[in-house]
């Protein structure tokens, strides 16, 4: 049974070398997974990617069934999910091009289906979420940068943003205070998902711009972070090749 997922997000809709060897529609109480869940052997290892914006990217980050995404995964047998999810930098040196492995988080977003313990329930239930992020799969990724001379930040708190906006300096400002060092609109509530169905989930995370108001200080173009997803999942390709055998 495959234990490892991967979940692609912007710039990561397919997984180059993955050897595909079947597609697997997954139909869940929660609705409609963003794809089919793709099976495949990516350096010897089998894996499971799913591109979380849809495999031609149209799902914006709040309109992503993160439910049907989670539960598809933990029904196939997956039992460790990589997340992979383009960012901004706040912190000074979450500079863009960087790759981050974030240890904390911290939720913004609003109005998203963040649990699967609401209907039907024999006893109200609340996950430990103290530490979101599992930390061998940390210390995997962490130790995969290094071994593949990939400059990465090792810790980092996620500010997860509703979007499909980007946001104001002020709100950037307002998230450094929180304590935030790079701020996505994809990380919750996925983890608290995984965590729900005791998935162990880690992120990395590829900077890919200046958050508001940050860098130069002047307004963020689509160009500039096209160029960077590209050089950014390029690195994570080759830390996925560092770290299969170890998985
Ligand atoms: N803000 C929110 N999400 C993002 C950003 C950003 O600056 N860059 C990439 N994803």
């Amino acid at each position: 049974m495959t234990e490892l997922a991967i979940i692609g997000g912007t710039g990561l809709t397919s997984l180059k070398g993955l050897e595909i060897t079947r597609r697997e529609v997954v139909h869940t109480p929660y609705g409609e997974t963003s794809g089919p869940l793709t099976h495949g052997i990516l350096y010897g290892k089998e894996v499971v990617f799913l591109a979380r914006h849809g495999y031609g990217h149209t799902i914006p980050p709040h309109k992503i069934n993160y439910r049907a995404n989670i539960w598809s995964l933990q029904r196939t047998g997956v039992k460790k999910v990589i997340a992979v999810a383009a960012v901004g930098g706040i912190r000074d040196d979450m500079s863009p091009g960087r790759l981050a492995i974030p240890d904390q988080i911290i939720d913004y977003t609003w109005s998203r289906k963040n649990t699967f313990f609401e209907d039907g329930l024999v006893q109200v239930t609340h996950v430990d979420f103290t530490n979101p992020y599992d930390e061998e799969l940390r210390q995997l990724l962490i130790q995969g940068c290094r071994s593949a001379h990939l400059d990465a930040c090792e810790d980092g708190t996620y500010g997860a943003t509703q979007g499909p906006r980007l946001e104001t300096t002020a709100e950037i400002n307002r998230m450094e205070r929180d304590g935030c060092a790079m701020v996505g609109m994809t990380g919750m509530p996925e983890a608290a998902l995984a965590r729900e169905l005791d998935l162990h989930y880690a992120t990395c995370a590829v900077l890919v711009n200046w958050a508001a108001g940050r860098g130069d200080g002047g307004i963020i173009k689509m160009e500039d972070i096209q160029a960077s997803i590209k050089t950014g999942m390029d690195k994570v390709r080759t830390l996925l090749e560092h770290i299969m055998p170890q998985v």
